[in-house]
Parts: structure tokens; C-alpha cells; sequence
């Protein structure tokens, strides 16, 4: 089939490269030239594992990238929303990309509907958004720009209900396995009309997956649930994990035991620095705001974003209870990214440590195998080493904040600390010497 995909973000790359490796042709649509060069050049936008060899596979040949909507719509019998849903100022959730990407595919469907022979199309919106915004946001801004398109739309061809349908198809990918994820996912959700789903479900149709047809508002918020109970886990395991800690009990020892209850399971039970990354604070924030406007108090969803942001903070304090004044103390961050194998910052918990610390008077050494430049974009003033052992030479004190399993193996390169006080947000290492403190155990 001939897919667009508007926007080449993390969602929209993966998306595109990946419906080319099923067979499809794809053409990614983005309004930074940049980008699309670079796409059209083979060279990832984002990092990504496994996308370098599947763009490099495919580039020019299933896959290619334009700025301009008309041409890669009008050539598409489906066409993938893919753009960013930021969170406002409040948290709730800033549709004005998505409006404007509905805008201007509407615009272009009006052309390609004057032709009867092109005349369904289906818009799926695979971007994060609140219940209802498919069909109270998007399904309208096409239909109206489609009727009233530059081109007399489709007159004289019926309703614009018959030549494009629209459906909301969720996505679940993890960042450094996206593509792993979107090759063997566990669930393929989509929501709308018979007609519409069945036309997204082709296009799915060599993935081994049970595709779960509901309609759009319950497709948008099976992708809410299911990552606010994601992170409902971490908080959970982190509360359980700050009283454990008061107790002298090991969290850890806990969370392995419930998990191996089939009801409970034992994943994203590892308790620690609080979860980060572009989608479950975000989605979280998003369905709280939603809820309000509703007139719903989400107790439980409030306190998992409360836990998750006075984690970073315990760790400042358990730091500054084993030091005592941060000021002029040269402390090592390890770890910068919101989790390994990526260099995505976004809501890293790093970020309120390192910028409590720099508050206080520290010096901050860090090191990340992948995100010292994009981190260095918001704090220009800290120290960005090229080793953990070069941040650790000297350092008062060292605080890990992201689960780089090269962390795990780190040992002697500690004695070159001024003192080896280490305050570990995610149970990466065990000393049998100097000051060791979990966050929760
Ligand atoms: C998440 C969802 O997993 C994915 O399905 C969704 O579509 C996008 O959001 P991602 O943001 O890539 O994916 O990261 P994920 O691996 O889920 O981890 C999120 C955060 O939670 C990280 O900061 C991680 O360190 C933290 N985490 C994870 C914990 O603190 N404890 C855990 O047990 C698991």
C-alpha cells in the first residue's frame, strides 16, 4: 500500500521505516527541509536502534521524504498523523500541531478528492491525544477543509464521510527497542468505522498480532491507561521502596517476590530515581487535565506524578545527609539520559538533580555514554567528561541516575573519588567500602 506519515519525530520515523520493511511505500512527510534531506540522504533524524540499516535499506527505493503534503497525499491511500502532542503550560496536552497537520492534509485530501478513481482515503492519527480528539478534532478540521478545499473538494462524489475515513491506532514503542517493538508488538489497537480499520488492519496484515478494533475514543484511551498503570507501577514500587528504606528492608528482595504473583507480573517494578522519557509524564499530566475539565478529581494519577517528582529530590537529600554542605563540593552525575540506550533527555530525572545541585553551590561532573550534548544544551556550566571514571576522578560524592548497564561493572574506578560516597538512583552497583546509599533500599 502507499502510506505518508506527517512527522518524522521518534513515532513517525519508526512508523515509516518499519511499514517499508513490511512492503509498503512509504513517503514521510516533514516542514523541516532539513530533515527531509537528511532522511532522503539515509541519515537517521533520531537514534534509534536498528533504524540507520532499515533507512540505508530503504531509502529511495520504498521510502522518501518531502515537505510537501499535496504530493505525498495524493500519491497515499492512508496517511499517518505522527506529529508531537507537548504538554501546556498546566500539563494538559497542546493540540495546536495535530490541528494544524489535520489542516493541511485536508487541504491536500480536497484535491485528490476531485478525482473519483482516488477518491477514499484513510487518516489514521497515531499521535498521543486525549479521548474524543479523533472525532471532536481532527475528524472535523479534515472534513471541513476537504468540503471547502482550494480544489471544490468533492463535489458531486457525496459526503466527505465516503472519501476519507478516519481512525486512531495507538502506538507502544519503547525508545532504543521501537522497532523491535513495532516488528512483535503485544497488541495492535485501532479505532473507527469497519470500513476505515479494516483498510489500517492491511496494512499490519505480516504482523503475527490479534488486532484489537474498538472505536476512537476508547483506542485514545486504552494508550492513556495503558501507560499512566506503567507508571502507576514505578510510583507504586517507589513508595513501597521509601518506606522500605525506612524500615531497612530491600525493596528489590519485595518487588522480585510479588512480581512472581501472575496478577501482579514482574515488570517495571524496579523502584528508584522515578521514570522520565517524552511519554509517561506527559500522558499522565495529559489524562489529569482531562479528568479535571471533566470535573474528576484522579487522586490516584496525582500521586503518581507527586511520587515521581519528589524522587530525584530524596536523593539531593540523602546526598547532602552524608556530606552535609553541597557548596564547592564536586559531585559526578552519572547517567544523563531518562533511561539507557538513548540519548533522549526529556523529563530525565537527572535534569532537578543537576539543577539542585547547581542551585546549592556544587560543581557537577557528569558523564552519559550518549546525552552529554543534548544536556549541555540545558546546563552549558556543567562538566561533561568522556568516561565515568574521568566525572568520578576527584568527586566528593557520585550520584547514578540512569539504569547504562556499564554502570553495573563500575568498581575500582570509585578509589580515584575524594571520598567514594555513591547515592544510587538505580541499584547499579554494590560497594563493600566508602558510604553506599539507595534511593529506596
Ligand atoms: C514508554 C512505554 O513503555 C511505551 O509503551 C510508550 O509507548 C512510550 O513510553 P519509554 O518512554 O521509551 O516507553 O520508556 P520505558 O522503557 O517505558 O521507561 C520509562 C521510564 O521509566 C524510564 O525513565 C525508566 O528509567 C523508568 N522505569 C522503568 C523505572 O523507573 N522503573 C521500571 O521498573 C521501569
Amino acid at each position: 500500500m502507499n502510506v505518508a506519515i506527517i512527522g518524522t519525530g521518534y513515532v513517525g520515523t519508526v512508523t515509516g521505516v518499519c511499514f517499508a520493511e513490511l512492503g509498503h511505500n512509504v513517503v514521510c512527510v516533514d516542514v523541516d527541509t532539513a530533515k527531509v534531506d537528511q532522511i532522503n540522504a539515509g541519515i537517521p533524524p533520531i537514534h534509534e536502534q536498528g533504524i540507520p540499516a532499515l533507512l540505508k535499506k530503504h531509502v529511495g527505493k520504498r521510502l522518501r521524504a518531502t515537505d510537501d503534503y499535496n504530493d505525498a497525499i495524493l500519491k497515499s491511500e492512508v496517511t499517518f498523523i505522527c506529529v508531537g502532542t507537548p504538554s501546556g503550560d498546566d500539563g494538559r496536552i497542546d493540540l495546536s500541531i495535530v490541528r494544524s497537520a489535520s489542516k493541511s492534509i485536508g487541504k491536500a485530501l480536497a484535491e485528490r478528492c476531485v478525482d473519483a478513481r482516488y477518491a477514499y482515503h484513510v487518516v489514521v492519527v497515531k499521535s498521543t491525544v486525549v479521548p474524543g480528539t479523533t472525532d471532536d478534532v481532527v475528524l472535523p478540521l479534515i472534513r471541513e477543509n476537504v468540503r471547502y478545499g482550494g480544489y471544490g473538494g468533492y463535489k458531486g462524489y457525496g459526503g466527505a464521510e465516503e472519501v476519507v475515513g478516519v481512525t486512531m491506532n495507538p502506538e507502544f514503542l519503547r525508545e532504543g527497542k521501537a522497532v523491535h517493538d513495532f516488528m512483535n508488538p503485544d497488541k495492535i489497537v485501532i479505532g473507527g468505522d469497519i470500513r476505515a480499520v479494516d483498510t489500517v488492519a492491511r496494512l499490519y496484515k505480516n504482523i503475527l498480532c490479534e488486532i484489537t478494533r474498538t472505536d476512537t475514543k476508547t483506542a485514545e484511551m486504552i494508550k492513556y491507561a495503558n501507560n499512566s498503570f506503567l507508571a502507576t507501577k514505578i510510583s507504586f514500587a517507589n513508595e513501597i521502596g521509601n518506606i522500605c528504606k525506612k524500615l531497612g528492608i530491600d525493596v528489590y528482595e519485595v518487588m522480585s517476590a510479588i512480581g512472581k504473583d501472575f496478577r501482579i507480573e514482574g515488570q517495571f517494578l524496579n523502584a528508584g530515581a522515578g521514570f522520565g522519557g517524552s511519554c509517561f509524564p506527559k500522558d499522565v499530566k495529559a489524562l489529569i487535565g482531562r479528568a479535571s475539565e471533566l470535573g474528576y478529581d484522579p487522586l490516584l494519577l496525582n500521586a503518581v506524578i507527586r511520587i515521581n517528582e519528589e524522587q530525584p529530590m530524596r536523593m539531593v537529600k540523602l546526598l547532602a545527609n552524608r556530606i552535609g554542605d553541597i557548596r564547592n563540593r564536586r559531585i559526578a552525575v552519572l547517567g544523563l539520559s531518562f533511561k539507557n540506550e538513548t540519548d533522549d533527555i526529556r523529563e530525565s530525572r537527572s535534569i532537578p538533580v543537576i539543577r539542585e545541585l547547581l542551585n546549592r553551590g556544587a560543581t557537577v561532573a557528569a558523564y552519559d555514554p550518549l546525552a552529554s550534548e543534548n544536556m549541555r544544551e540545558v546546563f552549558p556550566d556543567v562538566l561533561y567528561c568522556d568516561s565515568a571514571k574521568d566525572a568520578l576522578d576527584g568527586a566528593d560524592a557520585c550520584m547514578i541516575m540512569t539504569e547504562w548497564t556499564e554502570f553495573g561493572s563500575l568498581d575500582r574506578e570509585f578509589d580515584a573519588m575524594r571520598d567514594v560516597v555513591v547515592i544510587d538512583g538505580r541499584r547499579m552497583v554494590s560497594l563493600d567500602r566508602g558510604v553506599y546509599d539507595g534511593i529506596c533500599w
